[in-house]
């Protein structure tokens, strides 16, 4: 009886609902393709890679941050980036540029960028962000 009930309450109403916030939402920019979660973990970032790979959730930074906040291309000082073109081709990869011989290498851009960020957050006395080395490195 009641399943009854759930099962047509789901086929009359809730379905269509359903789909029209599908098809509302189905992914017209690069903002709902994204994975929520992203596994950083590039290649000789240090000559040990002594560290297993970060889990970032990147889905969630995405939703209270602006997308230029943490991607960037500068020319002149400025970050000329136009975020309709942030893509997984790999051009948004931090790795493309921060390069060992670049000014900062690549450790050094994620830990400026994400420690930087949760450590002024964490001023905020309800805050905990992830600062300390095992908050985003788990043990191997
Ligand atoms: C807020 C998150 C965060 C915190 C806190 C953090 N790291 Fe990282 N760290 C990263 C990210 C992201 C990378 C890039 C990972 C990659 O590409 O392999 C990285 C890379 C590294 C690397 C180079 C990659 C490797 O595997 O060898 C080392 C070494 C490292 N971190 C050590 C530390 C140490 C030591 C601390 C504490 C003092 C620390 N990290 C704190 C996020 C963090
Ligand atoms: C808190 C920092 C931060 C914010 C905010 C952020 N991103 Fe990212 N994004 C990253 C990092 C870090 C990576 C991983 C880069 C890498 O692998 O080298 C990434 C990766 C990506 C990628 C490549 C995905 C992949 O799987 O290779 C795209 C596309 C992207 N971001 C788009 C966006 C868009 C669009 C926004 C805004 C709606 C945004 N990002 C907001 C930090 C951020
Ligand atoms: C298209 C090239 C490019 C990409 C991609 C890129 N950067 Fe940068 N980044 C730069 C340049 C150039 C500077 C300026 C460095 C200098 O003064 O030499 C910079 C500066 C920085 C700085 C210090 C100044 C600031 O803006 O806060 C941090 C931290 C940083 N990058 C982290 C990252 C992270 C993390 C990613 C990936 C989400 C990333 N960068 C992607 C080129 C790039
Ligand atoms: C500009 C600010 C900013 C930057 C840069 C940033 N974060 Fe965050 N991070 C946040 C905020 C804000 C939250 C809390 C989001 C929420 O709970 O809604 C957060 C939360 C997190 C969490 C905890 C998620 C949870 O489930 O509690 C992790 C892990 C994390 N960040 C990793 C990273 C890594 C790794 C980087 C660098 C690649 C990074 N963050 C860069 C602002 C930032």
């Amino acid at each position: 009886m009641i399943r009854l009930k759930i099962s047509r309450l789901l086929g009359q109403t809730l379905l269509p609902v359903l789909l029209f916030v599908l098809v509302a939402i189905w992914p017209t920019d690069t903002l709902f393709s994204q994975p929520e979660e992203i596994q950083i973990e590039n290649e000789r970032v240090d000559l040990r890679n002594s560290r297993p790979a970060v889990t970032f959730p990147h889905e969630l930074h995405m939703e209270s941050l602006d997308c230029l906040t943490c991607h960037h291309v500068y020319e002149n000082g400025e970050n000329i980036l136009d975020e309709d073109e942030l893509d997984d081709d790999g051009s948004a990869s931090c790795s493309k540029c921060h390069v060992k011989s670049a000014a900062i290498n690549l450790k050094t851009a994620y830990h400026r960028q994400c420690i930087k960020c949760h450590r002024g957050l964490n001023r905020e006395p309800d805050n905990d962000l992830p600062i300390t080395c095992k908050d985003c490195h788990p043990k191997k």
